[in-house]
């Protein structure tokens, strides 16, 4: 990393762990721009930078659309010359059972979560490759190591950026680029609010599993109210990533026993694993 500020990009910055880290890192003195899609939310944006004491620079970037990524891109490179440290935090869930899910919706999901996210890192890759030096932060999620029911499309999404990301990081190395993965467990974001994505025929009574995602909808509800953190820690870590001196890691796993999950995964046999998920799974639905 440079001996200036660090210039970042931060993708999806207009809330959660995006704005967080934005605002964070923007007070640790590095020059942020903040990836915002829609204009309506710019005005939050730095409304909640100046209460923290600190500035951002907006740029207008829907990671799914080409164009964008290409001016957005252009503008930092223009307005600061490089950009050390790309945070690809966009990203959102979609919900439902797979039956459910239309090939449409599934193909959303990959637009924003993969494909968008692969776009942005081509366009920033160049200059750092170049200059031999920068950092790719990719915001995963334990649904990236860990697949849950009705969550197929979100999960598919993220083991794919799982992929990616440890193929690219080797690809890099020798052009002293991190990529790196954060891996966050439930936390209480616009990503279960607002911005939550359902199947449509999910919400379809006439599905064979609208009984069961109204049940899953009512737990996870009370999930997250339950275990969810605050995304704060989140914020953190991004920041704490993205000015490390030393190499960082591959993975930072964080939130509510998350550790303990990747643990029971990885050393709990297979056959044991799925009759504790069979149990689970019937306690949760038996009238569904
Ligand atoms: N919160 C959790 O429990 C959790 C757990 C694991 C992983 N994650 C991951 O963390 C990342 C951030 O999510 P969050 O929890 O902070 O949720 P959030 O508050 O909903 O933030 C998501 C951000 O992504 C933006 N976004 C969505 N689609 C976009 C697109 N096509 N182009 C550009 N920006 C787009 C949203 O913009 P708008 O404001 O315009 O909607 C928003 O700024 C996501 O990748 C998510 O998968 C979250």
């Amino acid at each position: 990393m440079p001996s200036e500020p660090n210039v970042v990009l931060v993708t999806g910055a207009s809330s959660g762990f995006g704005l967080l880290a934005a605002i964070g890192l923007a007070k640790r003195g590095c020059h942020v721009f903040a990836g915002v899609r829609s204009p309506d939310r710019e005005a939050l944006v730095h409304e909640s930078a100046s209460a923290a004491g600190t500035a951002v620079r907006t740029v207008r970037l829907d990671v799914t659309d080409a164009r964008q990524i290409e001016q957005a891109v252009g503008d930092v490179l223009a307005a600061a010359g490089r950009i050390d440290v790309l945070v690809n935090n966009a990203g959102f869930g979609m919900g439902g059972f797979f039956e459910d899910i239309t090939d449409e919706e599934l193909r959303r999901q990959f637009d924003t979560n993969f494909f968008g996210l692969a776009a942005v890192t081509r366009a920033v890759l160049p200059g750092m490759r170049i200059r031999r030096s920068g950092r790719v932060i990719n915001i995963s999620s334990i649904a990236g190591r860990i697949a849950q029911p009705a969550l197929s499309a979100y999960s598919a999404s993220k083991f794919a950026l799982e992929g990616l990301s440890e193929s690219l990081r080797l690809e890099l190395m020798l052009y002293g680029i991190d990529v790196v993965l954060i891996e966050p467990g439930t936390y209480k974001t616009d990503i279960w609010g607002r911005n939550r994505g359902f199947a449509q025929r999910a919400q379809d009574p006439s599905s064979p599993y609208y009984a069961m995602s109204q049940r899953l909808t009512t737990i996870v509800d009370r999930m997250v109210e339950k275990v969810g953190r605050d995304p704060a820690e989140v914020g953190e870590l991004i920041c704490r990533v993205a000015t490390m001196t030393r190499r960082p890691r591959m993975r930072y796993t964080t939130g509510p026993n998350v550790r303990l999950e990747l643990a029971m995964r990885r050393f709990i046999p297979e056959k044991l694993y799925e009759a504790g998920a069979r149990r689970i799974l019937r306690k949760l639905f038996a009238d569904a």
